[in-house]
Formats: C-alpha cells, sequence, structure tokens
C-alpha cells in the first residue's frame, strides 16, 4: 500500500503541539546502550521508522530490546551480545545506524560493519568516524563494501576532526567511554544530542566532560552498567511546527521544546516578522503581518541547522522579498526546490546557495519527498498553498515525524493520509 499525504491548504494553524523525544538523540543512545553489561531503560522514545530500525540492528546483534508504545519506553539489555557484525541489508536502510562501530569495537575488540554508501543528501563519507577509531589503536580494514576493525583494547588519544561531525564525534566519544585512558575529541559537534549522548554515557557510569563545547574529554572506564535516562525533545520537530505556524499565519504553542536548542530558528522567525515568546519548555509563535525575506546560512550548531533549512525555505517563497539561503553542511539539500518550482516558488540555485523571490501565493500541486526533512518542508507548502497538494514517498516523513498529520490536523490543518 502506498499512502500519500493530501492537504488542502489555506488554513491557519491555532492551538497547541506537543514534540516528541529527538530522534537523533534516541538513535546514538541506543547505540550507546551496547556499552553497557546490564539493561538500559530509555524514555519519551517515539515509535519513528528509524528507532524501530535500530532495534532490529540492536537486536541482530544479540540485545534483548522491548518496546512499550503506550509508555513510550524502550528496555534494551545488552548484557550478552551474540554478533559484532552489521551487514548491508542494515546499514543500507538507515545510515545511522553505522554509530554501532564504536560502541561494538569498544565492548567486543572488533566489529564488521557495512559501509554505508551514498544517500540522497550527499555523499556523507565517514573518514572522520575511521580517523578516530585507528588513532586509538584499532586496525581499519576496507574491502568487499565493509569495514573491519580490530583491537586489543582501544586505547585514548587527541582525536582533531577537520570538521565537527555528529556522527564521528558520536562515534569517537562511545568509543573511547570504554577505552584505556583519556580520549580528547577536537573541533567536536556541540549539538545538544551530542550532549544528551554524553549524559546518557555519564548516566552510565562513564566519564565524559566537555560536551557541548568544541573539546570533549573521555575518561575511559573499564564497565558501564544499568541506568533509566530521558532523552530531549526534538529541535527540528518543534521548529518544523513553528515554521508551519509561520506560514500558515496562525498562532501555536509548542510543548515540550528546550528554546536555547532553536536559537537561531526563533531569531531568523523575528527577523522575517514572527512574534515568538518563550517560556521555560513552551514556546508560544504567532506570524505579525507579512512574512519578510531574511537570509540563511546553514552551519554546526550553534548555526542555523540543516535539518531546519528547507522548511525555512519554504516560508521564505511567501515573503516580501529576495532570500539568501546558503547550505554549507551538506552538498545536496536542495532536492526540494524542483517540487517547490512546480508549486509555483520561485527559487534559483547558484552552487550551494539559493536565492528565493518571494511571491504572494503558491500552489497546490502532486509533490514527491526525497528525503525526511525535504518531505516535511513540502507538507508545509502544502498548508500554505492555494487547492489541494498531494505528497508522494511519505516513508521518508514517517522516519523521522510521529504522527504528523494528526498533529497538523489537530491544529485545525486540512490534512489526511490516503492510498
Ligand atoms: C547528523 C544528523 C542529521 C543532521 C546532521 C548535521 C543524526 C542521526 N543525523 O547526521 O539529521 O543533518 O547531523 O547536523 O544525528 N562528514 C565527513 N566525514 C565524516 C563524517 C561527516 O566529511 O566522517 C561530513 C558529511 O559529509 C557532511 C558533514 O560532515 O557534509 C556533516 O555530517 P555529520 O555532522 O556527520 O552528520 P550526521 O552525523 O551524518
Amino acid at each position: 500500500m502506498k499512502e500519500k499525504i493530501r492537504i488542502e491548504g489555506g488554513l491557519e494553524l491555532q492551538g497547541s503541539v506537543r514534540t516528541e523525544g529527538a530522534k537523533n538523540a534516541c538513535l546514538p543512545i541506543m547505540a550507546a546502550a551496547l556499552l553497557c553489561e546490564g539493561q538500559v531503560v530509555l524514555n519519551d522514545i517515539p515509535a519513528l521508522n528509524d528507532v524501530m530500525f535500530m532495534c532490529s540492528v540492536l537486536t541482530s546483534l544479540g540485545a534483548q530490546v522491548e518496546y512499550l508504545p503506550a509508555e513510550k519506553r524502550l528496555i534494551i539489555d545488552s548484557t550478552r551480545l551474540t554478533s559484532t557484525e552489521a551487514p548491508y541489508s542494515l546499514i543500507r536502510k538507515m545510515r545511522a545506524s553505522f554509530l554501532v562501530i564504536g560502541p561494538l569495537l569498544a565492548r567486543e575488540g572488533k566489529a564488521r560493519v557495512s559501509l554505508p554508501g551514498g544517500c540522497a543528501i550527499g555523499i556523507r563519507p565517514i573518514d572522520l568516524h575511521l580517523k578516530g577509531l585507528k588513532a586509538m589503536g584499532a586496525e581499519v580494514v576496507i574491502g568487499h563494501g565493509y569495514i573491519e576493525t580490530v583491537t586489543d583494547r582501544l586505547r585514548g588519544e587527541r582525536v582533531y576532526l577537520d570538521f565537527p561531525s555528529v556522527g564521528a564525534t558520536e562515534n569517537i566519544m562511545m568509543a573511547g567511554a570504554l577505552a584505556e585512558g583519556a580520549t580528547v575529541i577536537e573541533n567536536a559537534a556541540e549539538e545538544p544530542e551530542v550532549v544528551d549522548l554524553a549524559r546518557f554515557i555519564n548516566a552510565m557510569g562513564g566519564r565524559v566532560v566537555g560536551a557541548g563545547t568544541d573539546t570533549i574529554r573521555i575518561h575511559g572506564v573499564s564497565r558501564l552498567s544499568s541506568t533509566e535516562y530521558t532523552v530531549i525533545p526534538d529541535r527540528i520537530e518543534a521548529g518544523t511546527f513553528m515554521v508551519a505556524a509561520a506560514i500558515t499565519g496562525g498562532e501555536i504553542t509548542v510543548e515540550n521544546v528546550i528554546p536555547t536548542h532553536i536559537v537561531p530558528l526563533i531569531a531568523k522567525l523575528k527577523e522575517a516578522g514572527c512574534d515568538v515568546i518563550e517560556e521555560e519548555s513552551l514556546i508560544h509563535i504567532r506570524r505579525n503581518g507579512q512574512i519578510r525575506a531574511v537570509d540563511i546560512k546553514t552551519l554546526p550548531y550553534p548555526g542555523f541547522p540543516t535539518d531546519l533549512q528547507s522548511q525555512m525555505m519554504v516560508l521564505l517563497t511567501l515573503a516580501r522579498g529576495t532570500s539568501v539561503i546558503s547550505e554549507t553542511v551538506f552538498e545536496n539539500r536542495f532536492m526540494h526546490i524542483d517540487e517547490l518550482r512546480r508549486m509555483g516558488a520561485q527559487i534559483k540555485i547558484e552552487g550551494h546557495t539559493a536565492v528565493v523571490t518571494g511571491r504572494e501565493k503558491i500552489f497546490g500541486a502532486p509533490v514527491k519527498a526525497t528525503d525526511l526533512r525535504a518531505g516535511a518542508a513540502l507538507v508545509l507548502a502544502g498548508l500554505a498553498a492555494q487547492g489541494r497538494t498531494e505528497v508522494d514517498c511519505i516513508h521518508h516523513i514517517d522516519r523521522g515525524y510521529l504522527n504528523f498529520t494528526e498533529k497538523l490536523a489537530a491544529l485545525g490543518a486540512k490534512i489526511s493520509r490516503s492510498e
């Protein structure tokens, strides 16, 4: 059955919406559960396709995994692992499953993991992950589409990342958690999800300091043990709803959000003419008159997140004036532009820069999601467009948004899933 999302555009959103636990915090934390000789209980874990997929990766390695959907609770017991191999059939479906290489190597002294291969939003190499693991004493052999790594015991080392990669920082942090001595990651990623992973490792008895800055120091310990942990809220989901309110001219409250995690989005929405009021774990947002053009440049945290670039672009297609959007994190993250043009958006691409000429209206059309965030952006475009929009290939959206259509419908959108 091939489902689509159908939207009748033009309605303002009103009301409250609660965000889920962060997908990009859940996935590395689930991988880190492999480090634990015992059971971990994880709270606020949404039943997303990517999360369920990571459950199957952990199960294939021998972990006991139980998900309680009503409680949004995940229980993982990695006391006995039975495999150190993550085959192509698993890695191919979700790149983030490559995050198991660090914990497997640290815990079992070896790992055989498929190369992740290409990805719709860019080449996404893994050289920095491997640079770290090699520096820590792992032998790494690449052949037949696989990476085989082996070590007696990882040793702490200084690792400088040429780019503050989120995944490389996380993999090296997990490897360092059980290494001998101290591992120092320089030019580390500072994303809130990296900090959440560090806090989880510490909750298991690890010794990670400096997460959230560009230098993270991990003092290896001999074992990590059982704990219970609640993941942070999803800043990208929260941001997507905030842009949805702005785009439709509505007024909504986003609950379960940490405002300091989305400072650049709040700043840009205010520049564009929205009223944004922050409370401890709430954000109220209201559009105030016509949207004004703003320029955006995606950067590693605390810069503007690449995962909100496509959503903001949709907003700016309806702004007064011309906006310039530069994508510096991924090389191929403008795939939504062709689809937006089919809805009447005026966007020119020059290398890594998109020039968006705002116009008064865009129009509903059949469009296709090309990746997770691009898919969400097309739904937002549908909410603002005149007439009906049908978004195809919505399995991309299901990877990262739980009950997306239901949540938007509860805010007043005319939206449904259909065959
Ligand atoms: C994570 C997020 C993703 C987000 C991205 C950037 C998860 C599961 N996914 O992806 O949603 O868009 O951070 O915020 O958390 N790079 C290298 N060599 C490497 C690793 C990365 O050159 O070894 C490059 C990539 O090609 C890319 C850039 O670094 O251009 C950013 O990638 P990275 O920060 O690693 O993103 P992910 O961890 O894959």
